[in-house]
């Protein structure tokens, strides 16, 4: 019997939107090992491995630091279904769409939500929550986007983590955009819960969500009144099951397979490294946009390696150069969030995450939006962006 359904064959795109991003062929390969099973003793070691090397990247000592089933946002479900309960108040630093998700489903645990909105492009600001802080007698939490990448932006940690704790609350960092793309230490900056998503600057496909939890946050934890409110993300159990073994979910065999190379690869560059990498090719994309004469939505001292937000100069839909993009160069960027009606059909979010970023994609990038730019009747000096990007490379060499 022959099925009407063909093989499945994808075009080679390069996945230069917000994620997910192209992989090392060596993740791709790990992918394809054979299964074994959850709690096969082979399997145990590969799930030391990656606790382990998740450790390095999060630069944390913390023992519950795994990675849960699920992309980025069970990792943000876990952070807050594990340390809130109804009754407690978080408060959330909103300055792009990631923030409000994070409030919307801290809210989802019956605990009151209190945002600290921030102007779009602009960071996260410490004196904002320290005055929302002030306001209010017993707060549990505090949630902050390290990269916010509906925008752009990167916000300064350290001086947060402070007024969290002087207030006795737990400092939540959603670290989906930035976890091995930018500088991030848990440890160093003393933040209590931390998440991520695979699919960006660690560079595997989607599916997983590193976490890690500190020791104020596992007391919170332990002196929970009631249940957490999700089997399946319920961090105690989960710890139970990757340090002592005792079945919880049948773990995704091949995507954690995936996950131990990835990391294996960031380890192997070296992570200051890596950081340096995704700083450089940000700064000669930003060299070459800046050339073209199109404007940058994060404010400059501010601006993430991962992804870069650009609008798209007046007149021109952005959609269609997309469009361009895709049909003509294979190249995917991504738009702006329908959930910002500020950005949404105004911007490109050009992403520059894990093996994606490189001088190469940046110049082929450069000369494919001057092409789609001209058939959209917007002129530009031509080969003014990629100039400015290898005279940015040359300068950051020397
Ligand atoms: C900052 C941030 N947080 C959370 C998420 C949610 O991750 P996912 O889409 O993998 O569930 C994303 C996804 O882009 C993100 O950029």
């Amino acid at each position: 019997m022959s099925s009407q359904y063909g093989e499945f064959l994808p075009p080679q795109r390069l996945l230069m939107g917000a994620g997910p991003a192209n992989v090392h062929p060596r993740v791709l390969q790990a992918m394809t090992a054979s299964l074994l099973g959850h709690l096969d003793p082979v399997f145990l070691q590969v799930m030391n491995d990656v606790q382990g090397m998740l450790r390095e990247v999060f630069k944390t000592q913390n023992a519950a630091t795994l990675p849960v089933s699920g992309t980025g946002t069970a990792g943000m479900e876990a952070a807050c279904v594990n340390i809130l309960e109804p009754g407690d108040l978080f408060i959330v630093a909103t300055n792009g769409y990631f923030g409000e998700r994070l409030a919307e489903i801290a809210s989802r645990t019956g605990a009151s939500v209190v945002t600290v909105e921030h102007a779009v492009g602009e960071p996260v600001s410490a004196s904002a929550i320290k005055a929302e802080l002030a306001k209010h007698p017993r707060v549990k939490g505090v949630g902050v986007v390290h990269a916010e990448t509906s925008t752009g932006v990167i916000t300064p940690i350290a001086e947060i983590a402070k007024v969290v704790h002087e207030a006795g609350a737990l400092l939540v960092v959603d670290a989906v955009t930035s976890l091995g793309g930018a500088p991030l230490e848990v440890d160093g900056w003393d933040i209590d819960v931390c998440y991520s998503g695979t699919q960006k600057c660690i560079g595997a496909p989607p599916g997983l969500s590193p976490i890690t939890f500190g020791a104020r946050a596992i007391e919170v934890m332990n002196n929970r009144k009631t249940k957490v409110q999700s089997f399946y993300l319920d961090m105690t159990a989960l710890h139970d099951y990757w340090q002592q073994r005792v079945y919880h979910h049948t773990a995704p065999i091949s995507m954690i397979y995936s996950l131990r190379e990835a990391l294996r690869l960031v380890l192997e560059e070296g992570l200051e490294n890596r950081w340096q990498r995704h700083a450089d090719n940000a700064a000669a994309l930003i060299a070459g946009i800046d050339a073209m004469g199109l404007r940058i939505v994060a404010n400059p001292e501010f601006r993430l390696p991962s992804i870069t937000a650009v609008y798209s100069p007046d007149g021109i839909p952005e959609a269609s150069v997309r469009k361009h993009l895709l049909d003509n160069f294979n190249i995917e960027v991504s738009g702006g969030l329908a959930t910002m009606p500020e950005l949404a059909g105004k911007i490109w979010r050009i992403g520059l995450m894990g093996h994606n970023s490189t001088s190469s994609n940046v110049f082929y990038f450069l000369s494919a939006l001057e092409t789609a730019l001209a058939a959209n009747e917007f002129e530009i000096v031509a080969g003014a962006g990629v100039s400015a990007a290898q005279r940015k490379l040359r300068e950051l060499a020397s």
